[in-house]
C-alpha cells in the first residue's frame, strides 16, 4: 500500500513511466568499428593498443576528467575501459534536462539497478540503488544539482589523513585546495533575467570558476511557484544565504545545475571534457568493457605489488581480453564499482576474498567498508497551481521549447543543528547524547561491522569526525523543493550527516554478478531522530506564506503522523537513497583500516589508485558531483606533476608484502566478519541514551 507511494518521493521522481517515450532504446544502431560521433577517440577491442601509460576502469564522471587531462599533452596514452555504452542512442534524453524526470534513463540498460539487502532499520526494505552504466555514469542520468559542500567537512576529512601522509599530497584535501579545484572544473554562468526576476536566485560569480569544462548555471525557466521557496524558509528561520560556493552552505538558496546555457544541454563529464576534445591519438575509449580483473606483476617493488594490466570482457559471456599499463592502473568506477573491482582482484578483506574464491594478492580489510550515504524523505501537499510537470502534461508550445525543457527542480537549503532542534539547548543535548552512545563500548561496537582492529579505529575516528567537527558546523539536513509532478508539491529532507555507516562485499568473483549493498540505514537511531526534525520543519511551511497560499491537503504523511514517534517511523520506512552514497574506498590511514593514501594509490600497491566517489572517508552536505569533479581535477594534476615528497609524515605506501604500516594489523583475518549484534537491541540501548539526553 504505502509503500509504493513512498518510493515516489526520491526514485520515482527519475522513474517517470508517466510520459512515455519509453521504446526510444535502440533507434540509433551502435555499428562496430569507428564511431561517427567522436572518431578520434572511440575503439573497438579489435583496435586497442597493446599497452598503455594509463588505464583507467570506469568511464564515468571521474573517469572522463581523468582521461582528457591526462592525455592533453599528446604523448601519454591514456585508455578508458567503461562497463556501460556510450549513450548516443539516447543522445535527446541525456541532454534535455526535464527529461531526466520524464524520461528517465533509470528504467534501463544504461542503469546497473542494485537493490540494497533489507534494511532492518528502515522497515525491512531491500531498496533500489541506481547507478549510472553509461559513458559519463551516473552524471549522464542524474538530476544535475552542483552543490559545493561545507569547508567544516573538507578540513575534517583533511584531519583525518594529515598526520599519516605526506604533507604535500595531504593539502590537496583542504577545503582552499579542494575549492581551487572545484572552480577549475567550471564555467559558470549567471541566471537569465528572467529566470532570476521569478525565483531570486543568489549567487557570487566571485565564488565560481569562468574556465573550466563543466557549464553550470541556473535553468533558463523557472517555474513562478520557485518564488515562494526562499521567502519561506526565510520566514522559517531558515535565512536565504548570499552566496553558498564559498565554504558556508547553510541557508536556503537555488542550485546552480549542470546546463549548459547555450543551448539549455545536460552538461556532464563527457559532454564538457570529452567531446569537445580536438583530435587526441593518445586517447582511446572503449565502451561495453567491464574490466572484470586487475593484473599484478609476479615482482614486487618496495614491497608493493605492482598492476601491469587489467583484464575485460563486455559480458559474463564474452571472451575475456587483457590490455597492459607502463605507468599505472586507475580506477573510477564510482562508490559500487570499485570497490568491486578491488575485490574481484582479490585486494580486500580476506574473509570476503576466501568465501567469494578469490585469492588474495593484498589483505586490506577496509575495502567496502564505511559506506555512507544520505537518505531521503519528504512531506507531499496537493496543489492546483502550475508544477512543472502540469506544465510539460499540458503539451502546449511552450512545454516544447528549450528554456521551459531546462527547469530541473533546484531550490534547496541547508540546515544546521541550532535550527531544526528548537534552539542551541535543545541541539547540544542532542550532541551529548550522540557522544554519550560513542563513548559507551556496548553501544558502540554494535555499530561497527568489523572485528579487524583496524578497520574498527576508523570507524571510530568517522564517527569523532562527525560529533567533534561537522554536527556543530555544518548542515544537517538538506531540504528540496521538488515540483516536478503535476498536482503535487513536495518538500523533501534528506539526512546529510548519517551517523549510520554500512558496508559493501561480493559474493561471486565475477564482476558481472551484483554485490551485496549494505549499507546499514538507520543502524544509529541519531540518523532517525535528525530526519523527524527535519520533517517537522517541513510540515510547519505549510501555515507560512508565501508556500502556504499554494498548498492544499497534505498528501503524505497526511494527519495520522503527528508525534515524534509518528515521525521516526514514517522516516524509517519512507526514506530512500539521495543517490549519493561513497566512503567504500576510504581515504584513511592504513592503520585505520583505509584503503587509499592521499595520493589516491591502494595500500599495499605501488601504481594503483581509485579516484572517484568511493574515496570520500565522510559524507558531506552537498550532492557529490562538484567535490568529484573537484577530486579529479586535482588527482590529474599530481599525477602528472608529483609534488616534492619532502614534508610531513611518513610516506603511507611503504609497508613491507603488502602489510600495515603503523601497528594494529593484530594479524587477524577475520576483517571483515559481520559482528553486529541484533539491530533492535541496539536501537533499544542507543535510543535509550539520546531520547534522556533530550
Ligand atoms: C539517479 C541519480 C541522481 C543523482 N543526482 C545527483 C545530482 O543531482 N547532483 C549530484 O551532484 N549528484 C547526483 N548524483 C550522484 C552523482 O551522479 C554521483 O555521485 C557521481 O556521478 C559519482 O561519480 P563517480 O565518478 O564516482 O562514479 P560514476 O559517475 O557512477 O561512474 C562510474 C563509472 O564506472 C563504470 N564502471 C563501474 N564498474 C566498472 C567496471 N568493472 N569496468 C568498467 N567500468 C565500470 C560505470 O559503468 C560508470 O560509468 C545522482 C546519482 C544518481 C544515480
Ligand atoms: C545555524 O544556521 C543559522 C542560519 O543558517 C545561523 O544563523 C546560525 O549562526 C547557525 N548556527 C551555528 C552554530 O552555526
Ligand atoms: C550545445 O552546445 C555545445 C557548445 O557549447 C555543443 O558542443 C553541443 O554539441 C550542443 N549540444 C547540442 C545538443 O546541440
Ligand atoms: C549474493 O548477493 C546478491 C546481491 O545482494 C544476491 O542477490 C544473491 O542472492 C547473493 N548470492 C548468494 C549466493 O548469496
Ligand atoms: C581473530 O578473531 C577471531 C574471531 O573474532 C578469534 O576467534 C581469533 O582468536 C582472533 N585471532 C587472533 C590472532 O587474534
Amino acid at each position: 500500500m504505502l509503500a509504493i507511494e513512498l518510493l515516489a518521493l526520491t526514485l520515482a521522481t527519475f522513474a517517470g513511466t508517466a510520459y512515455g517515450h519509453k521504446n526510444r532504446e535502440f533507434h540509433n544502431v551502435h555499428t562496430h568499428g569507428i564511431h561517427p560521433l567522436s572518431p578520434r577517440n572511440y575503439i573497438t577491442p579489435e583496435t586497442r593498443r597493446d599497452s598503455y601509460d594509463y588505464i583507467i576502469a570506469g568511464g564515468g564522471l571521474a573517469g572522463l576528467v581523468l582521461a582528457s587531462r591526462l592525455s592533453a599533452d599528446g604523448q601519454t596514452t591514456v585508455l578508458v575501459l567503461e562497463a556501460g555504452g556510450t549513450g548516443d542512442d539516447r543522445r535527446t534524453t541525456i541532454d534535455t534536462p526535464a527529461l531526466t524526470y520524464f524520461d528517465s534513463l533509470l528504467g534501463g540498460q544504461y542503469n546497473y539497478g542494485y537493490t540494497t539487502t533489507a534494511q532492518s532499520g528502515a522497515g525491512g526494505r531491500s531498496m533500489n540503488w541506481p547507478r549510472g552504466k553509461i559513458l559519463g555514469g551516473s552524471a549522464a542520468v542524474n538530476g544535475m544539482y552542483i552543490v559545493r559542500p561545507n569547508s567544516a567537512e573538507i578540513d575534517a576529512w583533511h584531519d583525518l589523513i594529515v598526520d599519516d601522509s605526506n604533507k604535500a599530497y595531504a593539502d590537496s584535501w583542504t577545503w582552499s585546495s579542494l575549492l581551487e579545484s572545484m572552480k577549475k572544473s567550471e564555467t559558470f554562468t549567471p541566471p537569465t533575467s528572467d529566470a532570476e526576476s521569478t525565483a531570486g536566485m543568489k549567487y557570487n560569480t566571485g565564488s565560481h570558476g569562468s574556465s573550466g569544462p563543466l557549464h553550470t548555471t541556473f535553468p533558463g525557466y523557472m517555474v513562478p511557484m520557485t518564488s515562494a521557496w526562499l521567502p519561506t524558509l526565510a520566514a522559517a528561520g531558515i535565512p536565504t544565504s548570499e552566496d553558498a560556493y564559498n565554504g558556508n552552505n547553510l541557508g536556503g538558496f537555488f542550485s546552480t545545475m549542470a546546463i549548459n546555457p547555450t543551448n539549455w544541454t545536460r552538461s556532464y563529464s563527457k559532454s564538457a571534457y570529452i567531446d569537445p576534445l580536438p583530435p587526441r591519438d593518445n586517447l582511446h575509449v572503449l565502451a561495453n568493457a567491464a574490466v572484470t580483473k586487475i593484473t599484478f606483476a609476479d615482482n614486487v617493488q618496495d614491497g608493493n605489488k605492482v598492476a601491469s594490466g587489467v583484464e575485460f570482457a563486455s559480458s559474463a559471456s564474452d571472451t575475456v581480453k587483457s590490455v597492459s599499463a607502463s605507468k599505472e592502473v586507475i580506477l573510477a568506477g564510482g562508490a559500487v564499482g570499485s570497490p568491486q573491482m578491488l575485490l574481484v582482484s582479490g585486494v580486500g578483506p580476506k574473509d570476503v576474498l576466501d568465501s567469494a574464491g578469490v585469492s588474495v594478492q593484498v589483505e586490506l580489510p577496509g575495502v567496502g567498508h564505511h559506506l555512507q550515504d544520505h537518505l531521503a524523505t519528504g512531506v507531499s501537499w496537493a496543489t492546483t497551481e502550475d508544477t512543472q510537470g502540469t506544465i510539460y502534461q499540458s503539451g502546449s508550445d511552450f512545454s516544447k521549447t528549450a528554456e521551459f525543457l531546462s527547469y530541473v527542480n533546484c531550490g534547496t537549503a541547508y540546515v544546521n543543528g541550532s535550527s531544526l532542534f528548537d534552539g542551541d539547548e535543545a541541539f547540544n543535548n542532542f550532541v551529548t547524547g550522540v557522544k554519550a552512545t560513542l563513548s559507551d563500548p556496548t553501544t558502540l561496537n554494535p555499530l561497527i561491522p568489523s572485528s579487524d582492529p583496524a578497520v574498527v579505529e576508523g570507524y571510530k575516528a568517522i564517527y569523532q569526525s562527525y560529533v567533534d567537527k561537522i554536527i556543530p558546523e555544518a548542515g544537517l539536513v538538506e531540504i528540496l523543493f521538488s515540483i516536478n509532478s503535476p498536482g503535487v508539491i513536495t518538500v523533501q529532507a534528506a539526512l546529510q550527516t548519517p551517523l549510520s555507516q554500512g558496508r559493501l562485499y561480493i559474493n561471486s568473483s565475477s564482476v558481472f554478478d551484483p554485490p551485496v549493498i549494505d549499507p546499514w540505514y538507520f543502524s544509529h537511531p541519531a540518523d532517525a531522530i535528525i530526519l523527524r526534525q527535519a520533517l517537522k520543519k517541513v510540515r510547519s511551511f505549510a501555515d507560512i506564506s508565501p508556500l502556504k497560499e499554494l498548498l492544499g491537503e497534505e498528501s503524505r504523511p497526511g494527519s495520522s503522523v503527528q508525534t515524534d514517534a509518528d515521525w521516526e517511523t514514517y522516516a524509517r520506512n519512507s526514506a530512500n537513497t539521495e543517490f549519493h552514497p561513497g566512503c567504500t574506498c576510504a581515504m584513511l590511514p592504513r592503520d585505520k583500516g583505509g584503503v587509499v593514501d592521499a595520493s589516491l594509490k591502494v595500500y599495499g600497491t605501488s601504481n594503483l589508485r581509485v579516484i572517484d566517489g568511493s574515496v570520500f572517508p565522510l559524507s558531506m552536505s552537498a550532492h557529490l558531483m562538484a567535490p568529484i569533479y573537484g577530486l579529479a581535477e586535482r588527482a590529474a594534476e599530481f599525477i602528472l606533476t608529483p609534488p616534492s615528497s619532502s614534508s610531513g609524515g611518513s610516506s603511507t605506501n611503504t609497508g613491507a608484502n603488502g602489510s600495515p604500516t603503523g601497528g594494529s594489523n593484530g594479524n587477524n583475518n577475520s576483517g571483515a566478519v559481520s559482528v553486529r549484534a541484533p539491530w533492535v537491541a541496539v536501537v533499544g540501548l542507543v535510543a535509550g541514551v539520546l531520547l534522556s539526553s533530550l
